[in-house]
Formats: structure tokens, C-alpha cells, sequence
């Protein structure tokens, strides 16, 4: 499997590639995870990263592309993965490009999880996150099973991100609009493009992207 996730904060690219990563025996590739655990770290990239992340600004294309060119060129790196959170703007996208053709590398399809706004920002305000896995949870539509508990580690530390406040949300969501939407236009112009309906429950929205992956390899 190699596929793309795109969507707005909160469609629900985390959630839908933890699953798919566990069952397909895929890696989650979220940039977004690799940057919070590099601030929490307070490595050089985390360092750099956080000012732009606690505003809702994307982080600058030089340090994505770099970060993503290392993981994939790391020897052994798999080759099956789920791409959330980056491309983010198309000049990533030209760059991941260049990059799989480097590596003679096919992407399967780019998925674009579509969900209605006023519901976005009711998942991203009531999200909560496994601080030792970064598994997504929502205080009403997916709770963690055992109050307090990660599902998929155990972890205890379920925490809300700092840029998950409404004030941030409503700057992903413009900085989402500005950037990252013609990603959509631009994977259309490939036929590499799916849209499906993200406003439906977890559950039927993995199946429609099992289908649709099915179909595309
Ligand atoms: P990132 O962490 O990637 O955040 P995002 O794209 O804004 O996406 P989210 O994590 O908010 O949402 P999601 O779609 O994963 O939704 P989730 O599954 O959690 O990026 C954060 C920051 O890092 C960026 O702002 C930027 O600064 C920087 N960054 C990262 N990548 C970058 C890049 N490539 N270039 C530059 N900067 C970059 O679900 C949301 C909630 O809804 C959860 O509570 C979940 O439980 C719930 N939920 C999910 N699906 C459903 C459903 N079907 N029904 C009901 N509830 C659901």
C-alpha cells in the first residue's frame, strides 16, 4: 500500500491511517506526529518547527522536504506506507514526485477525506491525543476504550495538543484552504485523485478507503 491521505485539520487522516497501518502492515508517515515529538524532544527541527505550529502555520517546504527525503532513503525503509500530512503545498508535492521516481517508487492513489466545516472544529476542539503513540481520540465520537488509556499502546498520557484551541483551528483551517487545498487540483490533473465522504463514522469511512485502495492497486 501507498497511499495519500489529504484533508482539512481534523478529517481524520490520523485516525484513518492507524487503523489502515495496522492491518495492512503499513507505516503511518504524519508529519505533524513527527514534529510534535521532535518540539517535545527539543531537537534543532522541533525547535524550528514550534513557532510555526502554535500559530497554525505550516512549517517551512526546505525542512519538510528534507525530513521526508532522510525517511525515505534510510536504508531498510518500508515500502508500504500512508502519507499524513505531507504534501502540503504542491512544491512538496513536486518534490515527493521527484523523489519516488528517484527511488523508482509508484504512489497507488491520493485520497481526500472531505468533511463539512462546522464539524471539523468540533472534532479538532474535542480531540485528545496518546502522548506516547500520538493515536488520536475525540471526547464524544471516540473515546479511548478504557477511560484513560491508549488503545494501541497502553499509554496513560492522553493530553489536548496546544494548537488545537478554536482560535488556531480557524488558522489551520485558512492556511488548509490557502496551501494545502490545490493539492486536490493538482493529483485530479494526475488521476491520481478520490474523494470520500469523511463525515461518516470511523468505521465506514475505513471500508470506503479499503475499497477504494483495492481497486487502485
Ligand atoms: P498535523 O498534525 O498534520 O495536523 P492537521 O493536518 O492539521 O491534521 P489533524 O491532525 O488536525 O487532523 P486529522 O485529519 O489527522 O484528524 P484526526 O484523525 O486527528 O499538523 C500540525 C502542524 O504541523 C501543522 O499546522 C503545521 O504547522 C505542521 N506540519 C505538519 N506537516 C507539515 C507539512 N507537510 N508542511 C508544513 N508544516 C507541516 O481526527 C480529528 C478528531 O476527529 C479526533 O478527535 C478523532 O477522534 C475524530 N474523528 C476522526 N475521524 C472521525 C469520524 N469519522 N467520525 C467522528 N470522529 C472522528
Amino acid at each position: 500500500m501507498r497511499i495519500m491521505l489529504i484533508g482539512a485539520p481534523g478529517a481524520g487522516k490520523g485516525t484513518q491511517a492507524k487503523i489502515l497501518e495496522k492491518s495492512y502492515n503499513a507505516v503511518q508517515i504524519a508529519t505533524g506526529d513527527i514534529l510534535r515529538k521532535a518540539t517535545e524532544a527539543g531537537t534543532e527541527l522541533g525547535l524550528k518547527a514550534k513557532s510555526f505550529m502554535d500559530l497554525g502555520h505550516l512549517v517551512t517546504d526546505d525542512l519538510m522536504i528534507k525530513l521526508i527525503r532522510e525517511k525515505f532513503t534510510q536504508p531498510g525503509f518500508s515500502q508500504s506506507w500512508i502519507m499524513d500530512g505531507f504534501p502540503r503545498t504542491v512544491a512538496q508535492a513536486e518534490a515527493f514526485g521527484e523523489l519516488l521516481d528517484e527511488l523508482n517508487l509508484k504512489l497507488d492513489c491520493v485520497i481526500e477525506v472531505d468533511v463539512e466545516r462546522p464539524l471539523l472544529i468540533e472534532r479538532i476542539t474535542g480531540r485528545r491525543v496518546c502522548r506516547n503513540c500520538q493515536a488520536p481520540y475525540h471526547i464524544k465520537f471516540n473515546p479511548p476504550k478504557v477511560e484513560n488509556t491508549c488503545d494501541y499502546c497502553g499509554g496513560h498520557d492522553i493530553y489536548q495538543r496546544d494548537d488545537d484551541s478554536e482560535e488556531v483551528v480557524t488558522n489551520r483551517l485558512k492556511v488548509y484552504d490557502l496551501q494545502t487545498s490545490p493539492l486536490i487540483e493538482y493529483y485530479k490533473l494526475k488521476n491520481l485523485l478520490h474523494k470520500l465522504d469523511g463525515n461518516l463514522p470511523v468505521e465506514e469511512v475505513t471500508t470506503k478507503i479499503v475499497n477504494l485502495v483495492n481497486e487502485a492497486r
